[in-house]
C-alpha cells in the first residue's frame, strides 16, 4: 500500500500520534539513542512515530548533488534551495494529505532561538514536528525566506548537523507525551518547571562513605521536605544561573502584586 492509499481506519490511528518527520541527508542517524530507553520504548509502544524523509532523494541531477559552494566566496557548502525546498514541500504535502495534520516547521540551527522547556511543552502538547537539519555551512537563504520555518538552537555552540540537535529537541519533547514517563508528579517537580534548578535528591543508604544524607528528608514531616527542598533549588538557581534567577524573581513579585491587588 502506497503512502496516499492509508484507509480512513489507519488515517485516524496515526493523526493521533505524536508525529516526528525528520528532514536530512543521513536518515541513517535515526532513531539512534531514541530508539532506546523510555523513548525507544514509547515509539514500538505507538505512543509517538518517527519518520525520516531522505533530502538526496530530492537531488534531480545524475550525481544527485545537494549541495554547492557559497556565493560570493567562502570555505565550505551550502545546501541548494531546489532540493530543499522540494524536500521540504514534499513532507509538507504527505502529512497534510495522509494523516491531516499540518506540523510546524523546525530548521535546527545555532542562528536560531535557544530552546526551553516552555517551548518543549508547547511542542509536546501539539501534533508533532517536521524537523529540517542542515549540513555544511548552513541551507541558502532563499528557501528559508519562503518556508519560514521556526529557527531552534539548542545551544551556543556548533554541531556539524542538525541530527543531533533534532534529537536532543525530539528526546525533550517525547518523555513529556501522555504515558511515556510513569508518574506525572516527576515531571512537574524538575529542574526548569517552576523556572528553577532542581533540589538535590538522595536515596539509601543512609549512610553511604561516612556521610548521611540530609535530616530532615528523613524526617516524614512533608512542609518541611518541601521548604527544605524549596530553599536549596532556589540557592542553586542563584548560584550557578544568575539569568534564570532574575527571570524567577521577577516573576516572583508579579505573582506576589497580583496577589495584593485581588
Ligand atoms: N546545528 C549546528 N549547531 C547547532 C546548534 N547549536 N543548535 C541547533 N542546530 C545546530
Amino acid at each position: 500500500m502506497g503512502r496516499s492509499e492509508l484507509t480512513g481506519e489507519l488515517k485516524d490511528e496515526l493523526s493521533g500520534v505524536w508525529k516526528a518527520k525528520v528532514l536530512t541527508l543521513f536518515p541513517e542517524m535515526f532513531p539512534g539513542p531514541m530508539g532506546a530507553s523510555l523513548a525507544g520504548q514509547a515509539l514500538e509502544n505507538g505512543l509517538w512515530s518517527l519518520e525520516t524523509v531522505d533530502i538526496r532523494a530530492f537531488a534531480r541531477d545524475k550525481h544527485r548533488t545537494v549541495d554547492d559552494t557559497p556565493t560570493g566566496g567562502g570555505a565550505g557548502m551550502v545546501m541548494r534551495p531546489d532540493v530543499v525546498d522540494a524536500a521540504i514541500t514534499a513532507a509538507r504535502e504527505n502529512t497534510e494529505k495522509d494523516q491531516g495534520v499540518k506540523l510546524p516547521l523546525i530548521y535546527l540551527t545555532p542562528k536560531g532561538k535557544p530552546l526551553t522547556q516552555g517551548r518543549v511543552r508547547t511542542l509536546a502538547e501539539g501534533p508533532g514536528a517536521l524537523l529540517l537539519c542542515g549540513r555544511y555551512e548552513g541551507i541558502d537563504q532563499r528557501v528559508l525566506d519562503k518556508h519560514q520555518p521556526e529557527e531552534i538552537s539548542i545551544g551556543d555552540f556548533v554541531l556539524s548537523g542538525g541530527e543531533i540537535a533534532a534529537m536532543v529537541l525530539l528526546d525533550a519533547a517525547v518523555r513529556l507525551l501522555p504515558g511515556v514517563i510513569g508518574s506525572e508528579a516527576s515531571l512537574e517537580e524538575e529542574s526548569f518547571e517552576a523556572g528553577l534548578l532542581e533540589y538535590p535528591q538522595f536515596t539509601r543508604p543512609r549512610d553511604w562513605d561516612g556521610k548521611e544524607v540530609p535530616e530532615v528528608l528523613l524526617s516524614g514531616h512533608h512542609e518541611n521536605i518541601r521548604a527544605w527542598r524549596r530553599a536549596q533549588a532556589e540557592q542553586i538557581t542563584r548560584q550557578r544561573r544568575p539569568d534564570l534567577w532574575q527571570d524567577f524573581e521577577k516573576s516572583q513579585s508579579q505573582a506576589d502584586r497580583k496577589r495584593i491587588e485581588s
